[in-house]
């Protein structure tokens, strides 16, 4: 078990800025706020800018989340969120009463929750929250900064006036961000939702979606496809099959092999993929109208709906093609069991160039490991 007895730094010397000096911080820093679109790196620059200007060891900007009634963070790059109920601690005592909050020995005050503390080893003495508006004056979150490092050890008034002043600082870039942030969270989700509709009707296993999305974003990185095209891909991907909703369950489930006529029916859900996303504005949904339209075309020009051939084929069809049959043959389909995986391969081998573009198919088994790991960590008997 972790305990608390680890000395908080003995760096407690520090002095107070002076007001140029704090200019200069702020200046530094408005700079680097309204040149930052990526929500996660602007909680980041502001905790930083707040752990500055008051001379605290931490500083966390929290946001809300209505749906789950938490308070979330990121507090460093590429580690996930880190989430609190909105009312608990320090944090959420201010973002529920909209009141700063300052406290000299944290574990000398009930509303104190430990929890961060003992997971981290880290000893929390003096803490200042100030809940954060929006330019409506809607509470949104809050910055706590902890453990101040002058010598009184202790936050005040001023500090409070000073943390006030730089949230207000981040104004208008941190709110379009988070709007930003939040219209991306909701394309992810109905995606997501619209790609285990089209599972759940054709009963294929759970993580067919994930792992398809994954096997394309690697896939697309190494055919050096730019990271902003892969992630769009990644996003994406998991609806090439959407247009299997229009087809009746007795095609979709049947157990055994599709009569011509059936299979000609089973085509259709490509068309009916694009159908579906033409029309969309929107970079995603436009990407998603691709790959639905053209993950069976095959480089050879056998493929379905239109025989496009080679380079005809949309790099993310191409792309997606190969991802989504890897995964098929690995999996049990209500028509067929799982192949083992060396006849996968040697199928892949055997229609590299005919079926499948054969750059990409070269990058794909040469680069098996990433993709076998994938397929280990999303595996269906998890
Ligand atoms: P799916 O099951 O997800 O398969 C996707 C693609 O993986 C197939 O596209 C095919 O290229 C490859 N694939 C899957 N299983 C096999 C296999 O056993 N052998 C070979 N050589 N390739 C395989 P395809 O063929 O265009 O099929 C599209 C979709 O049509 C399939 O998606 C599945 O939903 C349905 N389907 C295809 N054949 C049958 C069948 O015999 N019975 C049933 N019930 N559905 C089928
Ligand atoms: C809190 O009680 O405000 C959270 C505790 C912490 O982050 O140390
Ligand atoms: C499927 O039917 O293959 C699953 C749904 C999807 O891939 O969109
Ligand atoms: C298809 O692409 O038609 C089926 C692919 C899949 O769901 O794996
Ligand atoms: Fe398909
Ligand atoms: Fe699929």
């Amino acid at each position: 078990m972790m305990t608390n007895d680890k000395p908080i730094s003995n760096f407690s010397d520090q002095n107070e800025l002076q007001s140029e000096e704090m200019l200069a911080v702020i200046f530094e820093y408005m700079g680097k706020i309204t040149a930052e679109n990526d929500l996660d790196k602007l909680l980041m620059i502001l905790a930083d800018l707040g752990k500055r200007l008051i001379i605290a060891d931490r500083c966390t900007v929290w946001l809300y989340q209505a749906a789950e009634h938490q308070l979330w963070t990121i507090v460093a790059h590429g580690i996930d969120k880190v989430v609190i109920p909105a009312d608990s601690g320090f944090v959420g005592h201010s973002f529920m009463t909209g009141e700063p909050v300052i406290v000299e020995d944290a574990y000398q005050d009930e509303r104190f929750n430990d929890a961060i503390d003992l997971s981290t080893g880290y000893l929390t003495k003096s803490v200042v929250c100030i809940p954060f508006r929006n330019s409506e004056g809607e509470i949104i979150g809050a910055f706590q900064a902890i453990n101040k490092m002058t010598a009184s050890q202790t936050f005040s008034e001023k500090d409070i006036e000073v943390l006030t002043l730089a949230a207000s600082y981040s104004g208008k870039s941190f709110e379009s961000s988070i709007l930003r942030n939040e219209l991306i969270e909701t394309q992810k989700e109905m995606i997501e939702t619209m790609g285990e509709i089209g599972e759940s009707r054709s009963k294929e296993t759970g993580h067919h979606v994930r792992r398809v999305a994954k096997y394309s974003y690697e896939l697309a990185k190494l055919a050096g496809l730019p990271e902003q095209q892969a992630r769009l891909l990644k996003l994406a991907s998991p609806m090439h099959d959407i247009g299997k909703v229009a087809i009746p369950d007795h095609i979709l489930l049947k157990p055994g092999k599709l009569t011509d006529e059936e299979f000609e029916l089973m085509k259709t859900h490509t068309s009916i993929g694009y159908y579906v996303f033409k029309h969309s504005q929107r970079d995603l949904l436009k990407t998603a109208a691709i790959i639905s339209h053209e993950h069976h075309e095959k480089w050879n020009g056998t493929g379905y709906p239109n025989g496009l051939a080679g380079k005809e084929i949309h790099i993310f069809g191409r792309i997606t093609a190969i991802a989504d049959v890897f995964d098929a043959l690995g999996s049990d389909r209500v028509y067929k069991k799982a192949w083992p995986l060396q006849d996968i391969i040697d199928h892949l081998k055997e229609q590299r160039g005919q079926h499948f573009d054969p750059t990409l198919i070269d990058l794909f088994l040469g680069n098996i490991d990433t993709f076998l790991d994938i397929r280990n960590e999303l595996s269906d008997d998890i």
